[in-house]
């Protein structure tokens, strides 16, 4: 089929090079022209595990191409970044509205539009008078970062919310079953509803997975005060299916461009629809994760004697979960910089992210390689869990640094291995 992505992020990126692969005809598009010629010559611009072979194969077989204006096609995908408002918890849909105005000079009537951005619900919606008798299909996109491509091309469900006239739906409905075509006869679930499920199930499931880190790490800090062990609790709790094994790992808590900014939306949407009661736990969501980041960086100052003035600290990682060079949010960075605010000398160490803490943290010290990091350290943080940080050897890291002193905030280490090779191992709530 012949399709336009709308907006060249992380989901349109990706989104258009697996359309490509599976025999459409893409063409991405983005209104930043630098961007489209660094696509155009097969540069995602970001980290992301597969996607560099992903994008070479799709733009070398030619069924992939990238614009700054959409052309016409049959099926136009909306991925466009909504991120939070600067004054608000709302997330910002104005590059929603921005990408149907530019594909209006080029749809046809017969064009489907499939919105794959997350937006509050009630927006799509308010989209159809807009889009002029056009279908629109609202379709939530659930890849994470570090597996999007397997998440993309083997997807656990297909979402689609419909209109709610049958013959618009049917039509809107076939065209996309026609994009999916291989998926659906893989046999991967494709879900129909309207417009408001299809908005919150997306919604829904971001809050749901934040709300199970932030309440194991309830039961992280209650592992501490009573002498338990979080990483045990989850196991044992993981084994009862109706709780199931992920998600369930305490530490640092939730960062990224999704968790955070989906729970505060869906807070400020419910506040508008004047039920901001029934989601008020969000908010000890939101708290209970930020409270996590506050506890390392107290224990951190406690381990550094109250006195952080000069002491070298080395944090293992910055970006907000390994395999991505994401920075946004990202827990390990506000620790790195809040030691860093109380006068300690703080060296970052990250396998992909330097670059964007170069840019957005221009003051914190950066090295890529990890001996050299560690060198002379005063005190260790994990704290995003790369496994070339959680495969370090106790003893061999031991002797390059200064005082063996190690908060390990992602519990992504052996603590009697590390105690046994002479370490102050401190996790959390084991
Ligand atoms: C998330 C959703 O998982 C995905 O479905 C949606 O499409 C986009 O948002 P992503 O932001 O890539 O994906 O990251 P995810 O893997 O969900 O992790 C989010 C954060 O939670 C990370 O900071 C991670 O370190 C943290 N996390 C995750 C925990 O602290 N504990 C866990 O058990 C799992």
């Amino acid at each position: 089929m012949k399709i336009n992505v709308i907006g060249c992020g992380y989901l349109g990126t990706v989104h258009a090079a697996c359309l490509a692969t599976l025999g459409h005809e893409v063409v991405g598009v983005d209104t930043d022209a630098a961007r489209v010629q660094r696509l155009s010559r097969g540069e995602a611009g970001f980290f992301e595990p597969g996607l560099p072979e992903l994008l070479a194969q799709a733009l070398g077989s030619g069924r992939l191409s990238f614009a700054t204006e959409p052309t016409p096609a049959e099926v136009y995908f909306l991925t466009v970044g909504t991120p939070q408002v600067a004054d608000g918890l709302a997330a910002d849909v104005s590059f929603v509205h921005a990408a149907i105005d530019s594909i209006l000079p080029v749809a046809s009537l017969d064009a489907v539009v499939v919105g794959k951005s997350t937006v509050p619900v009630g927006t799509a919606a308010g989209l159809v008078d807009k889009l002029g008798g056009r279908a629109l299909v609202w379709s939530p996109e659930f890849l994470r970062e570090g597996f999007a491509v397997a998440d993309t091309l083997h997807p656990d469900r297909l979402v689609y919310g419909l209109p709610d006239d049958p013959a618009t739906a049917c039509r809107a409905q076939n065209a996309l079953d026609q994009v999916y075509e291989s998926m659906l006869a893989a046999d991967v679930p494709r879900l129909t509803m309207n417009y408001a499920t299809a908005e919150l199930v997306k919604m829904a499931a971001n809050s749901f997975l934040a709300t199970k880190i932030s309440f194991m790490n309830t039961m992280a800090e209650l592992c501490e005060c009573t002498g338990g062990d979080v990483t045990l609790l989850a196991e044992a709790l993981g084994l009862d299916a109706r709780i199931g094994p992920l998600f369930l790992r305490a530490g640092i808590g939730f960062g990224g461009g999704c968790l955070p900014k989906d729970i505060r939306a869906i807070i400020a949407r419910a506040t508008e629809l004047g039920v901001d009661d029934t989601v008020s736990f969000l908010h000890h969501v939101d708290a209970i994760n930020q409270h996590s980041r506050d506890r390392v960086v107290d224990r951190a100052l406690q381990l550094l004697g109250d006195e952080p003035e000069g002491k070298k600290v080395t944090v293992l990682g910055a970006s907000f979960k390994p395999n991505s060079d994401d920075i946004r949010d990202s827990p390990a960075l506000e620790v790195a910089d809040r030691l860093h605010d109380q006068g300690a000398e703080v060296t970052v160490t990250d396998p992909q992210a330097l670059f964007g803490v170069h840019r957005s943290f221009p003051h914190l010290h950066t090295e890529s390689d990890i001996t050299a990091a560690l060198t002379g350290a005063e005190l260790v943080l994990l704290l995003t869990e790369w496994q070339e940080f959680s495969h370090l050897d106790p003893q061999a890291t031991i002797d390059l640094v200064e005082r063996p002193q190690l908060i390990d905030g992602r519990n992504a280490l052996n603590p009697r291995a590390w105690r046994a090779a002479g370490w102050r191992y401190t996790g959390m709530g084991r």
